[in-house]
């Protein structure tokens, strides 16, 4: 600005052609301000302070009523409202303008309202950057639309269908909530209603020939359950079987990898046994065949063997299979019967007074031999079924053992009490004849002593 100074007081004569020539100046600063301006509306970092200044949007906007007033009110939950972002971020326009026509001059950028097949892109303007993302949170993915068009969603919009979900139809609109606040459509708990809108809607869904009973199924099931009753959010809702964004059926063959990842003992031993391949074959769904896919129940033990309920049967009449299923069952059913057997009789004993507090602590390794076994059911081997169960039932076996020789020990002590107490009587009555024996020379000795009359 010294040039600027300088100019001034040699050109202090000239001052009505100095403001002349300045007029140039000032063109140039008006046009370099303005084309700051025009940039920093695409800078996410500029915005944010601008909307703290000025939303003429926002202002309009909740004057106005319904669906036109409706966007202001919602918005102030937003997570982007509370990171700085405003309306004009997501639809373009000038929130410095009062003016509706100006604040939406087709040069302020403005959109409008983003059709259905626009959705994802106007989203994905920020959520597929990365640089425009991780200047508010590198933590977050940034993987949504490209995994949304993998989807049945996705591919389904894109060839025209504007009845499936896109973002909003799982985010909401204007009041979007981060996932883990419990308010969100999509926190664990809320998922199922969020989806369930339109999968639960028969006559939404009819055109499509898919069931609409996956919402009412997963309720009665134990994982909704878990996750509902419980509070134990590792248990699974919609998203987690068929992902967030790249929503599709589990093919048949890669159930078990859904299941699996967190049940994945089971997952492990079905995919090393016989039923692998051959459930592939049949194109029978992995685990889905004896446990469901929405109504998944808590099994029992009813659920093996050759008797009504079991899952064996509705394969197997005759063969290995067959063979196989009956054997797992008795070895099932041989090892809790030890095991009730030795807790029953331990129950007894301490109810009698004595101290099989450790072999009451050892049965638990039993039990807990016994929950093994019933995973290993996974294998369809009898051989591993019996390995499972041979150590718990050899603790059962020695806790039985326990009880039984607790009963003896109180055999012998009562046998042991009448012997001392039959003593103690033959003691006492000895007492007493000697104490008879002691007061009668008294008592003579006394009558003798009497006075005459
Ligand atoms: C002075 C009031 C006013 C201001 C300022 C204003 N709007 Fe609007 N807006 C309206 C009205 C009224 C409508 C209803 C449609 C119409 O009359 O053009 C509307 C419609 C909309 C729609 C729906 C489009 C449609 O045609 O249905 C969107 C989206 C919208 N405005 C966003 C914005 C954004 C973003 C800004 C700020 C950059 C903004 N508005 C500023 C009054 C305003
Ligand atoms: C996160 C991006 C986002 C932000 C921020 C946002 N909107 Fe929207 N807005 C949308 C989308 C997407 C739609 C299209 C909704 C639809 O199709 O149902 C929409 C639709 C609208 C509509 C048309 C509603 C209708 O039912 O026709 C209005 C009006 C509107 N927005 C105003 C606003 C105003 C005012 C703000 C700021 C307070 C705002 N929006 C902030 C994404 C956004
Ligand atoms: C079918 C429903 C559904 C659709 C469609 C959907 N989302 Fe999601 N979205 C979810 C669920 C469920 C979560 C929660 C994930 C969790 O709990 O971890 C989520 C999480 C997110 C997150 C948080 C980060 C993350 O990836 O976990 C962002 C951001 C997001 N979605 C953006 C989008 C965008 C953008 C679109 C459109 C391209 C979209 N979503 C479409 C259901 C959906
Ligand atoms: C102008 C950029 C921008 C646009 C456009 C945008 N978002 Fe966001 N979105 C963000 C930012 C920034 C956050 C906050 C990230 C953070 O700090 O955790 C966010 C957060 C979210 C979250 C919460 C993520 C979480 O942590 O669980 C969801 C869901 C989401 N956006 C969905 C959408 C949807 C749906 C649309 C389109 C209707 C959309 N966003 C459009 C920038 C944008
Ligand atoms: C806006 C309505 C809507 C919402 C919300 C919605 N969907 Fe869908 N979904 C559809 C429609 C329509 C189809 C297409 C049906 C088809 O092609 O079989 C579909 C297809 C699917 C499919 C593929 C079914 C098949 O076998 O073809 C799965 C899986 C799915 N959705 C899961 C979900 C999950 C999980 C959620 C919630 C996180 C959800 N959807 C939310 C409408 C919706
Ligand atoms: C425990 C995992 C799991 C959960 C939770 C789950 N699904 Fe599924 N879902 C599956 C499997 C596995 C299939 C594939 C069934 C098949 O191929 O036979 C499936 C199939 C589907 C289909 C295709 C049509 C059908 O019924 O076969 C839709 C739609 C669907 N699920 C939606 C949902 C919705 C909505 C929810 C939440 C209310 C949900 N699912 C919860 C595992 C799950
Ligand atoms: C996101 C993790 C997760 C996924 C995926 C999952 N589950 Fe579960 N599952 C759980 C939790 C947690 C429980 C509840 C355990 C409890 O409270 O007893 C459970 C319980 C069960 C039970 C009852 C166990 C019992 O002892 O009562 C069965 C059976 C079951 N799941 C089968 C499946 C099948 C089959 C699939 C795949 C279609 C599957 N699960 C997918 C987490 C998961
Ligand atoms: C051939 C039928 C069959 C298949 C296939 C099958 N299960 Fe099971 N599952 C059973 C039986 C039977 C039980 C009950 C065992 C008991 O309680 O005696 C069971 C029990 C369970 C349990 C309860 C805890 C336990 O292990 O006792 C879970 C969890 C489970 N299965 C998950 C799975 C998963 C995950 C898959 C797929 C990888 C799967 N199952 C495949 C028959 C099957
Ligand atoms: C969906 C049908 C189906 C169900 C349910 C089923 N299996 Fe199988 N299983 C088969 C088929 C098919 C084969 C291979 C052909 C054969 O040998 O029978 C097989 C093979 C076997 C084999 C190996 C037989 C051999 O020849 O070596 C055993 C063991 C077995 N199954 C046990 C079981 C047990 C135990 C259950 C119940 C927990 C069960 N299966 C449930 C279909 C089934």
């Amino acid at each position: 600005m010294k040039w600027l100074k300088s100019e001034i007081k040699q050109r202090q004569h000239l001052l009505p052609a100095f403001f002349y020539g300045l007029r140039k100046y000032v063109l140039v600063i008006l046009v370099c301000l303005f084309m700051a301006g025009m940039l920093t509306t695409f800078s996410t970092d500029t915005v944010r302070v601008a909307a703290q200044k000025k939303n003429s949007c926002a202002e309009c906007h909740s004057k106005l009523e319904g669906r036109l007033g409706q966007p202001s009110k919602l918005f102030e939950n937003d997570i982007h409202n509370s990171r700085g972002l405003s309306c004009n971020d997501c639809h373009g326009g000038d929130p410095t303008k009062d003016d509706k026509a100006a604040a939406k001059s087709p040069y302020s950028g403005y959109l409008g309202t983003p059709g259905p097949t626009e959705i994802a892109s106007f989203c994905g303007k920020c959520h597929s950057d990365a640089s425009v993302m991780k200047k508010f949170n590198p933590s977050l993915r940034v993987d949504q639309v490209q995994e949304y068009y993998t989807s049945v969603h996705g591919t389904r919009l894109r060839a025209g269908d504007k009845k499936v979900a896109t973002c909003i139809s799982c985010h909401g609109n204007h009041g979007i909530r981060k996932s883990s606040d419990t308010q969100s459509t999509v926190y664990p708990k809320n998922v199922a209603e969020t989806c369930a809108k339109c999968h639960s809607d028969g006559d939404y869904m009819k055109e499509y020939g898919i069931p609409h009973d996956q919402y009412e199924k997963y309720k009665a099931s134990v994982h909704f359950n878990a996750l509902n009753e419980k509070n134990d959010l590792s248990a699974p809702t919609c998203n987690d079987c068929h992902g967030n964004h790249g929503a599709v059926p589990p093919g048949i063959t890669s159930v078990a990898n859904v299941c699996g990842q967190c049940h994945s003992r089971q997952a492990d031993l079905f995919r090393k046994s016989v039923h692998k391949d051959v459930f592939d074959r049949m194109q029978i769904g992995e685990c889905l065949r004896c446990h469901n896919n929405h109504a998944i129940l808590t099994p029992t033990d009813d659920m093996l063997g050759i008797e009504k309920g079991s899952v064996c049967i509705t394969c197997h009449s005759a063969g290995k299979g067959f063979q196989a299923a009956k054997e797992m069952r008795s070895s099932l059913a041989a090892i809790k019967r030890r095991v009730s057997e030795a807790e029953e009789l331990l129950e007894q004993a301490e109810r009698a007074g004595m101290e099989v507090s450790h072999p009451k602590f050892e049965l638990e390794d039993a039990i807990d031999s016994l929950t093994q076994a019933r995973v290993s059911v996974h294998s369809v081997s009898v051989e591993e079924l019996n390995k499972a169960t041979a150590p718990g039932l050899a603790i059962a076996n020695k806790s039985f053992e326990a009880g039984l020789a607790a009963f003896g020990e109180l055999n012998f002590r009562r046998k042991g009490l009448a012997v001392s107490l039959v003593f103690i009587f033959f003691l006492a009555a000895l007492i007493f004849l000697k104490i008879k024996q002691i007061e009668r020379p008294a008592k003579e000795a006394g009558n003798d002593g009497s006075p005459d009359s």
